[in-house]
């Protein structure tokens, strides 16, 4: 994707039976896409194969959600979660994804798989807007990027300690 690319303000949204699928190697390098993942994307097969998953990271995403993300696969687990994505002409097309490592016949981890489906309506609007806002604006208040997640990580960890949740646990109260 080209880091220039000016946002539109425009959202693409799923149809209720579209399932964006992409997989990757263990190094987030995309292996694989379906037509759906190419079209929301705005970018053929082999703009894409072979390049860093962030290819298609919207600017506005809180960067602590990638590493809970992360964390997650790392750990061996899967995550769901809401993401905003960056089409190609600078449109956005927000999705609930359900993140997850494959692995082989040993149970080792051989790389990483997502589905996503059209994100439920009002739980987008309610909560996950107002609560990446917050996150992206702890991320912005500091010009250090390692503070800047560390801080936005420390106020998602603390908002789930509140509720006495964990992350996939907070996304399924939302009613996805
Ligand atoms: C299977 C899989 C699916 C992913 N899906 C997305 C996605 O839809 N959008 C996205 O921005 N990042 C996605 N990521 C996370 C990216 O690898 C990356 O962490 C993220 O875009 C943040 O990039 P940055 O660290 O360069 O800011 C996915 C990673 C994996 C392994």
């Amino acid at each position: 994707m080209d880091r220039n690319v000016v946002l539109t303000g425009n959202e693409k949204c799923l149809d209720q039976d579209d399932i964006i699928v992409s997989k990757t190697d263990t190094s987030g390098k995309l292996t694989y896409g379906n037509r759906t993942f190419f079209s929301f994307a705005g970018l053929s097969e082999s703009e894409c194969m072979g390049k860093q998953h962030n290819i298609i990271r919207h600017p506005e995403m809180p960067r602590c959600v990638f590493e809970l993300l992360w964390r997650a696969l790392k750990n061996g687990e899967e995550l769901f979660t809401y993401i905003n994505n960056l089409s190609s002409n600078g449109d956005n097309y927000w999705v609930l994804a359900h993140v997850t490592p494959s692995t082989n016949s040993s149970g080792q981890t051989i790389g990483y798989h997502s589905n996503r489906r059209a994100p439920n309506r009002e739980s987008l609007n309610s909560h996950i807007i107002p609560l990446y806002n917050e996150l992206l604006k702890v991320e912005r208040s500091h010009s250090s990027p390692r503070e800047a997640l560390s801080e936005s990580s420390k106020r998602i960890d603390s908002i789930l300690q509140d509720k006495k949740m964990g992350f996939n646990e907070f996304m399924f109260s939302l009613g996805v």
